[in-house]
């Protein structure tokens, strides 16, 4: 779709970290705009910045300079609370160590983005997510009675359960064997498509970033290349 409003827009990011004797400088100028609906990989060496750039991207940290625009509302700069209002409603997240809490069944791990968004839980949500990932029979269970592959099918599950406009991925399958994060990865690029959500996945696949639209290589804190 031509002129649309792309739902994220970064410019000229950077960011440095001072540590008393030196600087080190993660991201030195970055500028991506990111149109809705779009499969993103992003990819690079160990230490490029890839992390680091989700994290500004989604607001969990702030850029030294730069700014970032999340489906038109500039987030640099604003207070946490207001912040995390706006990630919970416009991200969902999928990390490589899936983060589920220990206390909550499978499908209270799901319920809980709507619970903190104050807008009420709906189970018929989470059991058809849950039922997408193949998980609904086991939807009572405690993350600690899940592999690590179901985990990560609940983590999903989770991070869809908002409609949020824009997924994050750090390397969702970075903990399972092939088999299972091949299944994890084929679920999210089914459940992506399926609710026209933009993905952003960093990975270091070659293969996983070839079912991507686009592919951005980061090197040292710079867009190395950036190709569609
Ligand atoms: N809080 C911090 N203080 C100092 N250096 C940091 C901090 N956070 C990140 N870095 C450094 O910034 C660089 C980029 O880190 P980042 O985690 O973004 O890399 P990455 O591309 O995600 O790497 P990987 O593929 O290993 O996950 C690294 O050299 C890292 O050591
Ligand atoms: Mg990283």
């Amino acid at each position: 779709m031509p002129n649309q409003r792309p739902i994220i827009q970064a410019s000229a990011l950077t960011k440095r970290i001072d540590s008393g004797a030196h600087t080190v400088e993660i991201l030195r100028g970055v500028d991506l705009a990111i149109p809705q609906g779009q499969f993103v990989a992003i990819m690079g060496p160990s230490g490029s910045g890839k992390t680091t750039l989700l994290g500004l991207l989604a607001g969990l940290d702030n850029p030294s300079s730069g700014s970032v625009i999340l489906d038109g509302t500039n987030i640099t700069g604003l207070a946490e609370d207001s912040l995390a209002r706006i990630r919970g409603r416009k991200i969902g997240f999928v990390f490589q160590s899936y983060q589920l809490i220990p206390t909550l069944t499978a499908e209270e791990n799901v319920l809980l983005p709507m619970e903190l968004a104050g807008d009420g839980a709906d189970p018929g949500r989470a059991r058809d997510l849950l039922r997408q990932v193949g998980l609904l029979e086991r939807r009572r269970h405690y993350p600690v009675q899940l592999s690590g592959g179901e985990q990560q099918r609940v983590a999903l599950a989770r991070a869809f359960a908002m409609r949020p406009p824009v997924i994050m991925a750090d390397e969702p399958t970075g903990n399972l064997d092939t088999t299972n994060g091949l299944l994890v990865l084929d679920l999210l690029i089914e459940l992506n498509r399926r609710e026209a959500t933009t993905l952003v996945l960093v990975t270091h696949d070659p293969e996983i970033s070839s079912r991507a639209g686009r592919r951005i290589l980061l090197r040292d804190g710079l867009i190395a290349a950036d190709e569609s």
